[in-house]
């Protein structure tokens, strides 16, 4: 087997990556471990840069992102029982759109399914080779060993994938951050009582009402690392949830039964460089960042729209310009990224027994809150830098 660019990894990085790439004429070959059911249902992100939005309607796929998709102009902080408004729109000229990852990922799955592009879900012992010289990858499927030539290999197989682990150990430097606290999430089918979300910090924890449609809702608070999903019943989760945000919410939770309930380690965490030879790292499988500043699926978003740009004036014009700059072009929109989630999660999450440290995060809200120029340096974050 042939294919110019063999893709690891089938969530939203490589199926875009696909996309682009097979628009501008290039094949590629998706390898993904798991079956596409699984792929599909995953829940995880849910807030929209207005980048991103391009680079999906560059990539033939926001049709129902445009019909679905709700845009937001603002942002709430929750702080000391009360909810203060960030305007993103007026200080920005931007807002963001809310629209799932299990909604871009259906679009992508589709768009490739129309393309006839191939996709092998299911692939067992991915393992890439000589990734210095002529590219190769095996797998495993349906009882056999396949072997594909590449050109190019693109790693998009998130944090735990084989990509970045099939680096020779002295060519990359990880730098990482682990916090003592993780987010449990629940989806659930009521009406939002709450019309932007509302990120809430109060001494008993971090609190996130977020929203997938007019009709679906999302919600987290955070919790400790070592609780399980079978700690919390969802009445204790919208219990606490509702101490969390104040006001008038909690009294308002209907009871319904919940969609989804998991919970998410957070984590902050850059390989360095994203380029090994032939093997290109995007999204999750060279960074993770903590979720508070709704960041990781569109940081995922612009990697590949910076390979895709390289990889295309490759085959286009044999110029390899794009794709030696590819990976600082990422690490410096990667680490922007990362100050702001690490800063927000900082701010936001109760981190007990830090005396002067408390003092600070409070100092800072209270800053955030008080200060336009503060809004506006937050606001230009959370809506995305450019591309
Ligand atoms: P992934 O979505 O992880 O996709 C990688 C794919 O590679 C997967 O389908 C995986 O099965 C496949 N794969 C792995 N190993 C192999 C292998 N050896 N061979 C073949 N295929 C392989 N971000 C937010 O902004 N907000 C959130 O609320 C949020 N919640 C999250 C919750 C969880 C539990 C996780 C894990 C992430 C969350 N994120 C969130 C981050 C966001 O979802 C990711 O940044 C985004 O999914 C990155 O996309 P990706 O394609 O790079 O990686
Ligand atoms: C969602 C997740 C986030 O991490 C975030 O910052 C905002 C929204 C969500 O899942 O809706």
């Amino acid at each position: 087997m042939r294919s110019q660019v063999v893709i690891v990894g089938a969530g939203p990085a490589g199926l875009l990556l696909g996309q682009l790439l097979g628009r501008a004429g290039i094949d590629t070959l998706i390898l993904e471990r798991r079956s596409a059911a699984y792929v599909k249902e995953r829940i995880r992100a849910g807030v929209l840069e207005q980048g991103t939005v391009d680079v999906l309607e560059h990539a033939g796929v926001a049709q129902r992102l445009h019909a679905d998709g709700l845009i937001h102009d603002g942002v709430e902080i929750g702080f000391q029982g009360a909810r203060h408004r960030i305007a993103l729109k007026e200080l920005t000229g931007k807002g963001v759109t809310v629209y799932g990852q299990t909604e871009v990922t259906r679009d992508l799955m589709d768009a490739r399914a129309s393309a006839g592009a191939p996709v092998v879900y299911e692939a067992e012992d991915v393992t890439l080779s000589d990734i210095g010289g002529s590219p190769r990858v095996t797998f495993r499927h349906g009882g056999k060993t396949h072997e594909v030539d590449c050109d190019f290999i693109a790693g998009c197989d998130g944090y735990h994938g084989v990509s970045r682990k099939s680096v020779p150990p002295d060519a990359i430097t990880a730098f990482e951050r682990q916090y003592d606290f993780g987010w449990l999430g629940v989806l659930a089918d009521f009406a939002p009582l709450w019309d932007e979300l509302i990120y809430a910090t109060s001494e008993r924890g971090f609190a996130l009402a977020s929203m997938r449609s007019e009709t679906r809702v999302r919600c987290y608070i955070q919790c400790p690392l070592e609780d399980s999903v079978d700690d919390w019943s969802e009445a204790e989760f919208w219990a606490e949830f509702g101490e969390r945000i104040g006001g008038d919410i909690a009294a308002r939770i209907p009871q319904v039964p919940a969609l989804e309930m998991s919970i998410a380690p957070l984590r902050s965490f850059v390989a360095e460089p994203l380029r090994f030879g032939k093997l290109f790292l995007a999204g999750d499988a060279a960074h993770i960042v903590p979720p508070t500043g709704a960041k990781g699926l569109n940081l995922a978003v612009s990697d590949v729209f910076y390979l895709y740009e390289g990889l295309r004036d490759f085959y286009r014009s044999r110029s390899d310009l794009a794709l030696v700059e590819y990976s600082a072009r990422c690490l410096k929109r990667i680490w922007r990224a990362e100050r702001f989630s690490w800063w927000m999660t900082r701010q936001l999450h109760a981190f007990p027994g830090e005396g002067f440290d408390e003092r600070m995060q409070r100092t800072e809200i209270e800053y955030l809150l008080e200060s336009q120029a503060a809004q506006k340096a937050f606001a230009e974050n959370y809506v995305g830098l450019p591309l």
